[in-house]
């Protein structure tokens, strides 16, 4: 038996809702097809948004969406996608899947969609291959009211007022597909482009985010934040609000990263090696986070994980280059336990967005024509919702014992516990064994006996299970009965391979 205690009395930091943030790229049929019909679709839409994947993100509580990508990003000109759709420029999506990009969901219609869906936005910029000016420019499109070249350009294109750019990411993977720099290199260039990144008066902050490492790239992070951490003129809020970081589980990639392995066909051994490679996300956490504590120890500027969750090879007869993969109780389990490690790291990890939104790596969702499912990683998100912007509760989970051998050997159970404005508390748990349930005795420090269950669901299936077309509901949010009431808490009974969310209140 595993105990759980909880100290009620100790707040920590806040989790922001931004943790709970998703990725949306110009990728296979993340866009079109997965949020974006047209209004001309059989498919039921408003202003060509998919009204039943936007319901069900609203369900989720989407918090923040990023967009146009990616790599894709770096090759975006925004001004090919605004002005009426016949004249949009067509072009080749040369990262994915050379199918031609023509354009119709461009600048207007990312911000229609957040509005539909009543989530924060996050702008990824061209530093690769775009201008200076043309950055600058497509701020100014997007945030500045009053007479301006820009300005009266969104005007004539018929959106009088600015938007609210929450997020924008100046560059993304530089040391990569966005230009293949060194890091002191990309700082100085972050540097002259974030400058006019401008924060027009009467605007609310827009939040810079420079490019920060993949995986385990320590010196990128310690040669950009050397170049270009807070050299910053103090009439300005800052050079930069966050540093990303991208990490992908990939349950099979040895040497080859084309074998990465299958998304729903793999052994017991397989499993436990990819929730290992996930939980190394904690020990990046710790090593990024130890480098930005040098030059930040406030933490002011927030890790933003804005690329992670599992890649494995595509389905069967898909297009290589659209990523469309399945997603299972594997899935669900990654989901469960990063996110457990992110609320438990939110005085740093300021926003994470799961890669990617729908049809692509690790999705909430996937369509075929006008159908829809929802993967076991979107109810993770739905149980997981009443996280965010509560604090985190000081908790430690003691007796859980591990799972895997060797090198795959992690933590059985993961846990985080927060509390919202309201005193509700929420537990998630995660029981990462194929074979074996675990007790959790729960002990509150304080006042125990006034607390209630007021809501318990989980999913749970095999470590393979997963929904398709034809059976969509194999894995879905079920209430959750395993648990009683006891002198100092609750004990409840998790099943294996399960996440659980358990929420307590007066
Ligand atoms: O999410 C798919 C790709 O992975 C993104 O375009 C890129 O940023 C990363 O390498």
């Amino acid at each position: 038996m595993a105990k759980l205690f909880i100290n009620n009395e100790s707040k920590k930091s806040t989790i922001s809702p931004e943790i709970y943030g998703h990725f949306s790229e110009h990728l296979g049929r993340c866009i079109y097809e997965g949020l974006y019909v047209g209004e001309n679709s059989d498919i039921p839409n408003v202003n060509g948004m998919r009204t039943d994947v936007v319901e069900a993100l609203k369900e989720m509580k989407i918090p923040v969406l990023r967009w146009p990508g990616g790599c894709f990003a770096d090759e975006y000109h925004w001004m090919d996608g605004i002005g009426p759709k016949e004249s949009r420029k067509k072009m080749i999506n040369t990262h994915w899947g050379g199918v031609v990009e023509d354009n119709s969901f461009g600048t207007h219609e990312f911000f229609e969609l957040c509005r539909q869906l009543g989530c924060k936005t996050y702008i990824n910029g061209n530093l690769g291959s775009g201008t200076v000016r043309e950055m600058s420019e497509w701020v100014e499109y997007m945030t500045f009211k009053g007479v301006s070249p820009m300005a009266d350009l969104r005007t004539k294109n018929g959106h009088e007022e600015p938007w609210k750019v929450d997020y924008f990411g100046v560059g993304n993977e530089n040391w990569g597909c966005g230009g293949n720099m060194r890091p002191q290199h990309y700082a100085d260039e972050y540097r002259r482009y974030q400058t006019y990144v401008r924060n027009y008066a009467g605007n609310e902050q827009i939040n810079k985010i420079c490019c920060g490492p993949n995986v385990d790239d320590y010196a990128w992070t310690r040669g950009v934040l050397e170049t270009c951490f807070d050299h910053c003129d103090p009439r300005f809020h800052g050079m930069m609000d966050g540093l990303s970081l991208h990490y992908y589980t990939l349950p099979e990639v040895e040497d080859d990263w084309n074998k990465k392995g299958s998304a729903t066909v793999f052994t017991e051994d397989i499993f436990y090696q990819t929730l290992k490679r996930g939980y190394f996300m904690e020990e990046l956490i710790n090593r990024h986070g130890a480098i930005m504590d040098e030059f930040d120890p406030e933490k002011k500027i927030g890790l933003i994980v804005d690329e992670w969750g599992i890649w494995t090879d595509v389905e069967p007869g898909t297009n290589p280059g659209f990523l469309y993969q399945q997603n299972t109780m594997r899935d669900a389990l990654i989901a469960g336990m990063t996110l457990n490690i992110f609320n438990k790291h939110s005085d740093r990890v300021k926003m994470a967005c799961i890669a990617q939104l729908i049809n692509v790596l690790q999705s909430v969702m996937l369509t075929d024509g006008d159908k829809m499912i929802k993967t076991p990683t979107y109810y993770v998100f739905h149980m997981y919702r009443h996280h965010q912007g509560a604090s985190l509760l000081s908790s430690e989970l003691v007796g859980g014992g591990t799972v895997g051998t060797g090198k795959n050997e992690l933590p059985k159970v993961f846990e985080s516990v927060s509390e919202d404005a309201d005193g509700v508390i929420t537990i998630t748990l995660t029981n990462n064994s194929l074979d074996a349930g675990e007790q959790v005795d729960i002990q509150l420090a304080a006042d125990a006996s006034a607390y209630q269950v007021s809501d318990a669901v989980y999913v749970s299936g095999s470590m393979n299970a997963h929904n398709t077309f034809e059976a969509p509901e194999v894995v879905s949010e079920q209430a959750f009965k395993a648990y009683e009431k006891t002198a100092d808490g609750i004990r409840v009974d998790i099943p294996a391979c399960s996440v659980v969310s358990i929420r307590l209140s007066k």
